[in-house]
């Protein structure tokens, strides 16, 4: 593809967006809202396609299939967009211990290369990190609450003050967390220039349609707890809960994000270097009560009420895993200075999720070799 086609430049009015990992779970919904909901252009680099393949070819959507890292790539995003998203990682736990090296490289030694080439040009940079830099809470370290106190603000991790707790480095659980850490740190150093505005995401477990993939269906591996307890109804397996599903995550449904996006996009420098925890706190609730509140959404549809089953970590990860045990975040800041919150409930998100996953890998016309792996976000 010959790049300098691209028919826009970066001092046209409208504006360009670009989104490396356009054919991920989240790229894929970026792009169809701002295409739906605006009337800007987007630039989307991705080896994969079969997430966007309903938008590839529309007008103001350039679609460019290959790395994102190369060299002529980067100069096209930096010459053409007003504002880059970054989004392409390996981003499941069950990666991390069987491939920690290609784990780092894809989030750290890849996009410090974007990185480098938004401070060199001066573009604004929103990157996706992970709540998972918050690692583990300091109850999982030994420091005990009282009974029945209300421990919701001890946990309460925040942006710009919250310690960040990794395992040990033989866990290599916490590869994907370190190399996410460190890059935060790197984006931040960059921006202190004064040369490079950014913006930091850290996601709060985003779920909704078109997240990860159904092993055997269209990729390989154990994609995250969604995904997995959705492949069990629709292959009628058991849901697999590991460790008793004692973890807790804030579920946020994948239109709040959207909505975020657009907060940020919209009130411009009020987003400028600053950390933000994007999540539903609201929607807190341990992985047991995940998997109940899927087997009663499943006894609603004409499909068998999976069961629910207990496993090691060790048995369902392999050795090195290790786990978060709580994540629950402050999301005043993103109030305070987007006017954003998430809005839709677990159930509600759940409903939704449930529905798509069926209809769409029910009717068969999935991509099933668009994609071979999660490899994106
Ligand atoms: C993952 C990634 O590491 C983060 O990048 C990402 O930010 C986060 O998902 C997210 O989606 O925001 P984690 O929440 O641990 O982190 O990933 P999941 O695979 O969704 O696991 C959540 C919990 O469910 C864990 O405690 C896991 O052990 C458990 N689980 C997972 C089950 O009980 N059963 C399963 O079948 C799969």
């Amino acid at each position: 593809m010959n790049l300098s086609n691209i028919p826009f430049e970066k001092s046209d009015s409208s504006r360009v967006i670009g989104v490396c990992g356009c054919g991920g779970f989240i790229g894929s919904h970026l792009v169809r809202h701002i295409l739906n909901n605006t009337n800007w252009t987007v630039i989307g680099v991705d080896t994969e396609s079969g997430k966007i393949s309903d938008v590839v070819g529309e007008a103001r959507f350039q679609f460019i299939q290959n790395d994102y890292t190369g060299d002529s790539v980067l100069q096209h995003l930096t010459a053409k967009c007003h504002v880059i998203f970054s989004l392409a990682s390996l981003c499941n736990p069950s990666q991390y211990n069987l491939i920690p090296l290609e784990v780092i490289e894809s989030n750290y030694n890849k996009p410090v290369r974007l990185v480098n080439a938004c401070l060199a040009s001066k573009t604004w940079l929103v990157h996706f990190s992970t709540s998972e830099v918050y690692g583990k809470t300091a109850s999982a370290l030994g420091v005990h609450f009282a009974a029945n106190e209300d421990t919701r603000s001890d946990y309460l991790l925040k942006e710009d003050h919250s310690h960040l707790i990794m395992g040990p480095a033989n866990k290599q659980r916490w590869s994907y967390a370190s190399a996410k850490q460190l890059l935060e740190r790197y984006i931040i150093a960059a921006g202190e220039t004064g040369q490079m505005p950014y913006t930091i995401l850290r996601p709060f477990n985003f779920i909704g349609p078109n997240m990860d993939y159904i092993p055997g269906l269209d990729g390989e591996g154990v994609p995250r707890v969604l995904a997995c307890f959705m492949s069990a109804l629709l292959k009628e397996e058991p849901m697999m809960l590991v460790d008793g599903g004692r973890s807790k995550r804030c579920f946020t449904y994948i239109d709040d994000v959207m909505e975020f996006c657009m907060a940020l996009l919209l009130n411009g420098k009020k987003g400028h270097n600053e950390i933000f925890n994007v999540g539903a706190a609201q929607n807190e609730t341990t992985i047991a009560n995940l998997a109940v509140q899927i087997k009663e959404l499943a006894s609603t549809y004409e499909i068998t009420t999976p069961e629910i089953r207990h496993i090691s970590a060790e048995e369902f990860y392999g050795q090195g895993y290790d786990d978060s045990d709580r994540r629950y975040p402050d999301v005043g800041k993103a109030r305070a200075l987007l006017n954003w919150k998430a809005n839709t409930s677990l159930r509600d998100a759940l409903e939704k999720t449930v529905k798509w996953y069926l209809n769409y890998y029910r009717s068969n016309n999935f991509p099933q070799s668009g994609y071979s792996h999660s490899l994106t976000k």
